[in-house]
């Protein structure tokens, strides 16, 4: 045989072979004969999403859309890796709570040996999750929370502070959102005073290294992922966040008797104590797992509470009116008055819930409960939870923000599970009460004095970022500030 036909077997064999793989993995769903989205060759049903022509939210909307009503769950593709696609909220209440033990796993990568950040709980799965699990579970409680409290006030006053008394101004606020909430991380989680230059910088740059090829490949095959030592941050980055804590934790353990500031002396201080690389990777975790979430509920909450004036007054009035009666001291228990501002609060993580679908994996063959469907052992899971967020059936007109839908008798009359930006059960955040504490008091360093309308470069409607997983504003969101004495 000479070269030419040598070289074409060999590439009509490659194209032949990878037809086949691409077929029968497109074929699951259908093998086990079970309802599912018609898939496209190569795309699954996520085609347009890895080229940023359209939001994940939107191709698992459809696909909720389309099949709800039909089937407790209904199969699907993200490229060749199916999924089951949980429907009806029995089913989800069964995977997050009441049958837990079966889906502990989220099927995320981490490659502890060889990136000790990626040992976080976000991240991890099974023992080494359960482990590092029942540790964190120890520090995140509300006596912890309410003694870090006058720290994270302090953070959120001098952030108040810098938004100015100028009459009129134009802001970036996501930029301005962005500043306090890696200051309250910095703060709370690695123990930083004073100038954060630097942990600004890597706080945004531990992304860079991202290739969306590599997280799949990883994704599916973990194994050989490891083996290659396939990594997912930054490795500058990592490196200074990992340095960063070891030096915390040394300074911090040279003195004596601190009074109790930030996450790293509760972690080191736990019952059984975390290793320095393992509290690394919890205070990575923050930057991880919050970060972006935390920005993008406070810019949209911005973003629509400048839309609606009145709405905005209401908040602003609720806050002066907490402040007056407690001499501008803020104390959990206190918050707790700011009944309105945390409707708002909780209609914007509805309308605009960061973590637009939940994972999780099945660790065990799961047999549906009146019904002959079985969850396979190692099936992975999505929960569309902006899809849930924005079902008519659920919340009629579910496009308006709309905060009295956060009244205690509306919120009674839902089915539960409708509601879910925070997940639940064992795999939820583990750090809820903290992120509603940080939005709630970086509401009031923002409201307290500023009245925020839309200006010119306001993008309506606002458009999300495809690129991203998160849903994220697609440009920073702009608006006018006006400074108000009180
Ligand atoms: C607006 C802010 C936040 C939102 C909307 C949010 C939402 C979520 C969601 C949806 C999950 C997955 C839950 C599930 O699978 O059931 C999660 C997990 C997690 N979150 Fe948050 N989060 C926020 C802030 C934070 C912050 C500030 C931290 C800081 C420590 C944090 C730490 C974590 C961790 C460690 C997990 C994984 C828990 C586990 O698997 O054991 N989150 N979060």
């Amino acid at each position: 045989m000479d070269l030419l036909h040598r070289v074409l077997f060999t590439a009509f064999g490659t194209l032949t072979l990878f037809y086949v793989v691409v077929k029968i993995s497109l074929g699951y769903w259908k093998r086990r004969g079970i309802l599912h989205e018609k898939p496209k060759f190569l795309w699954g049903n996520i085609k347009g999403v890895v080229g940023g022509k359209r939001h994940v939210l939107d191709a698992l909307q459809t696909i909720y859309d389309t099949h709800k009503g039909q089937a407790p769950f209904v199969g699907c593709y993200a490229l060749l890796k199916p999924f089951v696609m949980v429907l009806d909220l029995e089913l989800v209440h069964n995977i997050l709570v009441s049958d837990e033990g079966y889906f502990t796993s989220r099927g995320l990568y981490n490659n502890v040996n060889n990136e000790p950040l990626s040992g976080n709980l976000l991240q991890l799965d099974g023992h080494k999750w359960r482990s590092l699990h029942a540790k964190s579970v120890t520090v995140f409680t509300s006596s912890n929370l309410q003694k870090l409290m006058p720290r994270l006030v302090q953070v959120s006053k001098i952030f108040g502070g810098r938004i100015g008394e100028q009459k009129l101004q134009q802001l970036n606020v996501s930029q301005l959102v962005d500043g306090y909430n890696i200051e309250v991380i910095g703060s709370l989680a690695f123990g930083l005073t004073g100038d954060q230059v630097e942990f600004r910088q890597m706080s945004r740059s531990y992304w860079n290294n991202f290739s969306l090829w590599r997280a799949y490949l990883a994704l599916e095959l973990p194994l050989l992922a490891r083996l290659l030592q396939y990594t997912s941050y930054d490795e500058l980055a990592t490196n200074y966040f990992y340095n960063l804590v070891h030096a915390q934790l040394y300074q911090q353990r040279l003195r004596d008797r601190q009074p109790l500031q930030n996450f790293l002396q509760l972690f080191s201080a736990a019952d059984d104590a975390l290793s320095d690389a393992q509290i690394a990777a919890q205070a990575f975790g923050f930057i991880l797992a919050g970060l972006e979430p935390l920005n993008a509920t406070l810019g949209f909450c911005l973003y629509e509470l400048a839309l609606q004036p009145d709405l905005q007054d209401r908040v602003r009035s609720e806050i002066q009116q907490l402040l007056h009666q407690h001499d501008g001291q803020l104390t959990a228990d206190s918050l707790k008055q700011l009944k309105y501002t945390k409707q708002v609060l909780n209609e914007t993580l509805r309308l605009h819930t960061p973590y637009p679908f939940l994972l999780r994996r099945a660790t065990k063959e799961f047999e549906l409960a009146k019904s002959v469907f079985v969850i396979a052992r190692g099936n992975n899971l999505i929960i569309p939870v902006a899809a849930i967020h924005r079902d008519p059936s659920i919340y009629p007109d579910p496009l308006r923000f709309d905060p009295a839908r956060f009244e205690a008798a509306a919120v009674k009359a839902r089915p539960a599970m409708s509601f879910l930006p925070f997940g639940q059960g064992l795999r939820g955040c583990i750090a809820m009460q903290l992120a509603e504490q940080q939005l709630l008091i970086g509401l009031v360093a923002l409201l307290q004095h500023h009245k925020y309308a839309p200006c010119a470069e306001t993008q309506i409607p606002l458009q999300y970022d495809n690129r991203k997983l998160l849903l994220m504003p697609k440009t920073d969101i702009q608006l006018s500030v006006e400074y108000v004495d009180t």
